[in-house]
């Protein structure tokens, strides 16, 4: 199978070096502006070089960002090619266009990579959708946060440091807000429950909040009470459609989300048959994202294309107001909540779509607030 690359950076390049061993895999042409001595002969700046040539049969695209990738990717499914990505950003803006045009030209997209980086979750989760009814799905599913959290909790590092040290390793996204903010993290629940409920949901209500917001003592303070804290991502199943959101989470530090360490992630669904399935491994860096998306490239090869990575276009409305836990909170009043010391409030049982309007109204007068929902599921 003939590969057309575009972009040779962290996990690009780590895909031309794990693409060369294996056999009848050809990356004929690299698109990056630098010059890159193991590519030469191959290298390009010019995409349509990639995009119109009829002997390329799947183009990888891992150039990052909304555009030009999304061009270029429905470019390639235009011409039937398939498209592998590792891509979430631009897949999550442009999910129902490029599941449509999958569908019409017959061009083949998989993007594995995109959740969990090297953990194979959403071809399994796609598998699962088939015999099994998902109640929920998420799980830490950002490495950059996870490994940061873990760096200030049990290196005492700052904030600061500690994503220096997550971009140092190619973990962290080339703009790294979209780590801390917790977008990286929602575009990924986006595209995990349009493919476990197989709608799409819309990203806009997908409510978010990332880790930027916690302090030193904020930690010291959870790990006093026994929890790690953590990014978690959630969606599950309510009438009539979903819940769907991001936010820190006080887990059982016993638990085994609270034990997720470094750039690990963990993805999971709930099935009604399957119950609670968990899968833990490398969320991010060069060879466990550039392995996956390798293996996308072997599935299409061989044409193992039982589980297209596709979603139907009907729309999979998300109501936070069906989903609910008690909150720690720190910075901010709210009514009922106990004081719990270490300047924390524990709330009642409240709506997740409630919490999260509460703190946008607060910090719009100002109050620097932290808050992290409270999950004691010791199984999660
Ligand atoms: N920046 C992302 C992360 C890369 O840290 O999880 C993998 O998607």
């Amino acid at each position: 199978m003939k590969i057309g690359l575009l972009g040779a950076g962290t996990i690009g390049f780590g895909v031309y070096e794990i693409a060369e061993k294996i056999p009848d895999l050809e990356i004929t042409k690299v698109l990056d502006r630098r010059d890159i001595p193991q590519l030469r002969g191959k290298l390009t700046q010019d995409a349509a070089e990639i995009l119109d040539d009829p002997a390329i049969d799947a183009v990888v695209e891992l150039l990052g960002g909304v555009e030009p990738a999304h061009s270029w990717a429905v470019r390639a499914l235009e011409a039937g090619k398939a498209v592998v990505t590792a891509n979430k950003l631009m897949l999550s803006e442009n999910l129902t266009e490029m599941a449509a045009l999958s569908r019409k030209t017959g061009g083949k997209l998989r993007f594995s990579a995109a959740v969990g980086g090297g953990i194979p979750f959403l071809f399994n989760l796609l598998r699962a959708r088939r015999v099994d009814e998902i109640l929920e799905v998420g799980g830490i599913l950002n490495g950059t946060t996870n490994y940061m959290l873990d760096m200030m909790q049990r290196e005492n590092l700052g904030f600061e440091q500690a994503l220096k040290l997550a971009q140092q390793a190619g973990y962290a996204e080339q703009d790294p807000t979209a780590d801390v903010s917790g977008g990286d993290a929602k575009c990924k629940i986006h595209l995990s429950a349009a493919l476990a409920w197989n709608g799409m949901p819309d990203k806009h209500d997908i409510l978010c909040e990332g880790i930027t917001s916690i302090t030193k003592q904020d930690m010291e303070a959870l790990n006093k009470k026994g929890y790690a804290c953590k990014l978690l991502a959630r969606a599950a199943r309510q009438d009539g459609g979903i819940s769907c959101y991001v936010e820190p989470t006080a887990v059982p530090a016993r638990s085994v989300t609270g034990n997720i360490a470094l750039v690990e992630n963990m993805a999971f669904w709930r099935g009604a048959n399957a119950g609670l399935q968990r899968f833990t491994g490398a969320g991010a860096g060069r060879y466990a994202t550039a392995y996956a998306v390798v293996n996308d490239l072997v599935d299409l090869m061989r044409h193992n294309d039982a589980f297209p990575f596709l979603a139907e276009e009907t729309p999979l409305p998300i109501d936070n107001a069906a989903a609910a836990h008690p909150y720690l909170v720190r910075g901010m009043e709210v009514p009922g909540a106990v004081e719990i010391g270490d300047g924390l409030l524990l709330t009642g049982e409240m709506p997740v779509l409630e919490m999260h309007a509460m703190v946008a109204s607060a910090r719009a007068r100002g109050e620097k607030v932290f808050f992290a929902g409270v999950c004691e599921e010791q199984e999660l």
